[in-house]
């Protein structure tokens, strides 16, 4: 059901942990299971030397953030905001399809810590002018509706 590469960094997750004093986090929660991600970055000059997540989420939710971590680390900040939840799956080959939703949180993890680096040092990042992280509390309130 997964592959290889799903396998490898679920069991050997790249870039778990903290950065200290990071120039970004972004905290996002997933709306169809309630999981959580945190990203954190360092950007210097326009690119993005350190990246590293924490996850209370599934095996695929680890994977597609390791993966995710490997493929921003060096880039600069448009080219990490190519980064897709489709795009990550791709780079896994594939994931099961009850499990896409899981890869929406590295893309959107990234994507929050990106905007609050751009908030913290008051500048605006082309592509994040309108990002609003998708709130999964919000999404529970329509429910009731
Ligand atoms: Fe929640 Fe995968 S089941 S992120």
């Amino acid at each position: 059901m997964y592959s290889k590469k799903v396998m490898d960094h679920f069991q050997n997750p790249r870039n778990v942990g903290e950065i200290e004093n990071a120039d970004g986090v972004g905290e996002v929660g997933n709306a169809k299971c309630g999981d959580i991600m945190k990203m954190f970055i360092k950007v210097e000059n326009d690119i993005i030397v350190d990246v590293k997540f924490k996850t209370f989420g599934c095996g695929s939710a680890i994977a597609t953030s390791s993966i995710a971590t490997e493929m921003v680390m060096g880039k600069t900040i448009q080219e990490a905001l190519k980064l897709t939840n489709k795009s990550v799956a791709e780079a896994l080959d594939g994931l099961p399809p009850v499990k896409m939703h899981c890869s929406l949180l590295a893309e959107d993890a990234l994507k929050a810590a990106l905007y609050d680096y751009a908030k913290k040092n008051d500048i605006v990042i082309e592509g994040l002018e309108d990002f609003e992280p998708r709130d999964h509390d919000h999404e529970e309130e329509h429910d009731h509706e």
